[in-house]
């Protein structure tokens, strides 16, 4: 891949920069932002870490749109973060007319790109970039599912003392209160998570990992996660930059798997160059086909009240 732009150069923007760039995933980086400054301080002084951390990629932080023109990857963070107290939906209204004219300019000067959507909420706003870009929708894909189930993974390794590294496990549906857990699919070391863990245990590693956002910003005070989700998109982009076809869950445009239609919704992808390059349906019980619903309610009823 050659040249990957970053939007919002603001805690996630520029920490995803940074693992891109260090992990010279692109010949070429552009971190830009409304705030221009930032961009351009946090760009040379990523630039200055390169002789020490020994990467040839460029990076450029700037407040010119136009500085995406043919970039082959945009990564959308821009928007306002959530204060204690604040849903991500509270973000909706704003966030929305951000990420509608953030990729009206990736429409216009990268119009061949694959989007990676991050803003919050976050299956609105996939949606809001799918419709204000025009791109087909395996072209447009949300980061969340990695970020979560990332959470559910250290929440198990650590309750049961083992290695992050043998820990796997599977959230879907939408970001937020609403995510599906799914400790059927979790395993330690290929063994079922059940054989560690009993149902109660389960239930609360669950519960933190739908509040694991929360429990952050709650420590802040002033802006929400960032190491763990800007790891989660420097995941994506090697996913796609390099070609890796990895199943991840990601937010895709489902068009009735899993008995959901027209909307964007975490579930297991293929992720390529290509983008999306398939979605793959696994079966559920018929409680979780249910908390899925509930979860599709929720995403249908964030995007309802954009367009009302
Ligand atoms: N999907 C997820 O799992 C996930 C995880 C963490 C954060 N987020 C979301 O990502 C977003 C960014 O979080 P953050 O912590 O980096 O916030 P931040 O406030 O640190 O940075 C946001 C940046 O966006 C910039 N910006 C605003 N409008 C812009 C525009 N029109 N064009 C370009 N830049 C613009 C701001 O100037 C700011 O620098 C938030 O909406 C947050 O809720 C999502």
């Amino acid at each position: 891949m050659v040249k990957i732009g970053v939007v919002g150069a603001g805690n996630v923007g520029a920490t995803t920069a940074q693992l891109i760039v260090q992990r010279e995933l692109a010949r070429e980086v552009i971190l830009l932002d409304v705030a221009g400054g930032i961009a351009k301080g946090k760009g040379l002084d990523l630039a200055e870490s390169a002789p020490v951390d020994r990467f040839d990629t460029r990076i450029v932080g700037t407040d010119n749109p136009e500085a995406l023109e043919a970039c082959d990857l945009v990564v959308i963070t821009a928007g306002i973060a959530r204060k204690p107290g604040m849903s991500r939906d509270d973000l909706l209204a704003t966030n929305a007319d951000i990420v509608r004219s953030v990729s009206g300019h990736t429409r216009d000067f990268a119009p061949d790109a694959i989007v990676i959507v991050v803003t919050n909420p976050l299956d609105a706003m996939v949606y809001v970039a799918f419709e204000a870009t025009g791109f087909p929708p395996r072209r447009v894909v949300g980061m969340a599912g990695i970020l979560d189930s990332s959470r559910f993974r250290y929440f198990i390794a650590e309750e049961v003392g083992v290695s992050v590294e043998d820990v796997t496990a599977f959230v879907l549906g939408g970001h937020g209160d609403s995510m599906v857990p799914l400790p059927r699919y979790s395993s330690i070391g290929g063994i079922p998570l059940f054989e560690f863990l009993d149902e109660a245990s389960i239930a609360k590693l669950v519960q933190r990992t739908r509040d694991g956002g929360a429990e952050i910003v709650g420590h802040l005070e002033e802006g929400s996660a960032y190491y763990a989700p800007a790891s989660a998109v420097a995941e994506m982009a090697a996913a796609i930059s390099l070609d890796k076809k990895r199943i991840l869950p990601c937010a895709a445009w489902l068009t009735g798997q899993y008995g959901i239609h027209d909307l964007f919704m975490g579930v297991p992808v293929k992720l390529g160059a290509g983008g999306v390059e398939g979605i793959i349906e696994i079966a559920l019980t018929p409680e979780e086909v249910d908390a899925l619903k509930t979860s599709a309610e929720a995403v249908r009823a964030s995007i309802q009240k954009l367009s009302g």
